[in-house]
C-alpha cells in the first residue's frame, strides 16, 4: 500500500469508529508491531540505499507515524467527549416514563398486616427455615414414621435427608427449645406439599403458625385471641366456633370456623385448624407439661389472602401474570 493510500484509509477508519473498543483496534491495524505503518519501514532494504535516501524515508516514515498517533488521539478525545454528550442529554429532573411502581404481593400484605396485629396482642414474629429436618416437621409433633397423617403431607426431600417444611408447625419444637416456656410467637412462611394442582391446591403456599405457652393457658385463651385477631383482619366484629378436628400434635384438636357475609350469603367458613399443644409436643419442646399448657394454630395465609381479595384460584398468586399483579397495585 502507499504512502498516501494508508493515511488515506486510516482517516476514514477513524472517522467511522465510535468507540474505544474499536479504536484500539484501529491502533492495531496502523500502528501495532504488525501494523501497516510500522510494516513500512520493516520492509525497506536499507543496504541498497544512500545516506541522504535513508534520512528522508526517516524523516517521511517520523512524520507520518507522529500524524498518525495523533489522528488516534484526536479520535479518542472525540469518543470520550461523545460519550459525556450522551449522558447530559439525561435529564434526570424528568419524571420516570414508566411511572408503574411495583406492588407488594397480596399475600405478603396479608401477612404483614397479620403480624402486627399479633404483635399488638404480644406475640413475637420468627421465620424459621424452609428445609428442616424430618424431627422438626414429624417426629417432634407426634407423627412418627408410619402414622398415617404423613401421607396427607407428602412433600419434597433433599437428599442430605432434610424436608421442605410441609407446614409452619415444623418451628413449633425449635421455638420452644429456644426460648422456653411462656412464649407466644409467630412464625409466618412458605410450605411445601406434593399436590395435584387444582384451584385450591397449590405445591407451594403460605401458612401462618402461632402458639402460645402458659401456666393457665386454656381453650378460652385460644377462642379469644383467634376472636380478636379476626375482627382486626376482617374490621368487623367476627363470630367463630369450634368443631372437632384431629391433628396428631393438639389434644384437643379443633377447626375454627368464623361467620361471614360471602357472595351475599351469611355463613360459616373453615380457616383454621388449631388445638391445645400435645404433651409430648411440649415435652419434645423442653417444655414440662405437668407445668405448662399451650394452644397452636395454623392459619392458611394463602386461603386467607385469597378470601380477602376474592381470588379464585391460588395458582394465580405464583404465576406472576402481570394482569393480576396490577390489580394489587393501586392497594400499594
Ligand atoms: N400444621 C397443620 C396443617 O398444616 C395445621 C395446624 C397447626 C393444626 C396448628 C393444629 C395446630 O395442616
Amino acid at each position: 500500500m502507499k504512502l498516501a493510500q494508508i493515511q488515506a484509509t486510516l482517516e476514514s477508519d477513524l472517522a467511522d469508529v465510535q468507540a474505544e473498543e474499536g479504536l484500539a483496534l484501529v491502533r492495531a491495524r496502523y500502528l501495532g508491531k504488525d501494523g501497516l505503518i510500522t510494516n513500512l519501514r520493516k520492509n525497506v532494504d536499507f543496504s541498497t540505499m544512500t545516506i541522504e535516501e535513508k534520512r528522508d524515508f526517516g524523516s517521511t516514515f517520523n512524520t507520518m507515524r507522529d500524524a498518525a498517533e495523533a489522528a488516534v488521539k484526536a479520535a479518542a478525545t472525540r469518543i470520550a467527549a461523545s460519550g459525556r454528550n450522551e449522558s447530559l442529554k439525561f435529564d434526570f429532573t424528568l419524571p420516570a416514563s414508566d411511572r408503574r411502581l411495583g406492588a407488594i404481593h397480596p399475600i405478603v400484605r396479608t401477612q404483614i398486616e397479620i403480624e402486627d396485629i399479633f404483635r399488638s396482642m404480644g406475640f413475637t414474629v420468627y421465620t424459621g427455615d424452609e428445609a428442616v429436618s424430618e424431627f422438626e416437621n414429624f417426629d417432634a409433633l407426634n407423627i412418627p414414621g408410619d402414622h398415617p397423617a404423613r401421607d396427607m403431607q407428602d412433600t419434597y426431600w433433599l437428599e442430605n435427608g432434610m424436608v421442605l417444611r410441609t407446614h409452619t408447625s415444623s418451628m413449633q419444637n425449635r421455638a420452644m427449645r429456644q426460648l422456653g416456656a411462656p412464649l407466644r410467637a409467630i412464625f409466618p412462611g412458605r410450605c411445601f406439599r406434593n399436590e395435584a394442582l387444582d384451584i385450591t391446591h397449590e405445591n407451594t403456599f403460605y401458612q401462618l403458625e402461632g402458639m402460645m405457652v402458659g401456666t393457665d393457658v386454656s381453650v378460652a385463651n385460644l377462642i379469644a385471641v383467634m376472636r380478636d385477631f379476626l375482627s382486626a383482619v376482617f374490621r368487623t366484629e367476627i363470630e367463630v366456633r369450634l368443631r372437632p378436628g384431629f391433628f396428631p400434635f393438639v389434644e384437643p384438636g379443633f377447626e375454627l370456623d368464623f361467620r361471614t357475609t360471602l357472595g351475599g350469603v351469611r355463613r360459616w367458613v373453615e380457616l383454621m385448624p388449631c388445638g391445645m399443644i400435645h404433651p409430648a409436643v411440649l415435652h419434645a419442646g423442653g417444655v414440662d407439661p405437668a407445668r405448662y399448657s399451650g394452644f397452636a394454630f395454623g392459619l392458611g395465609l394463602t386461603r386467607l389472602a385469597m378470601l380477602k381479595h376474592g381470588v379464585p384460584d391460588v395458582r394465580l398468586f405464583n404465576k406472576a401474570d402481570l394482569r393480576v399483579c396490577q390489580q394489587f397495585q393501586a392497594t400499594l
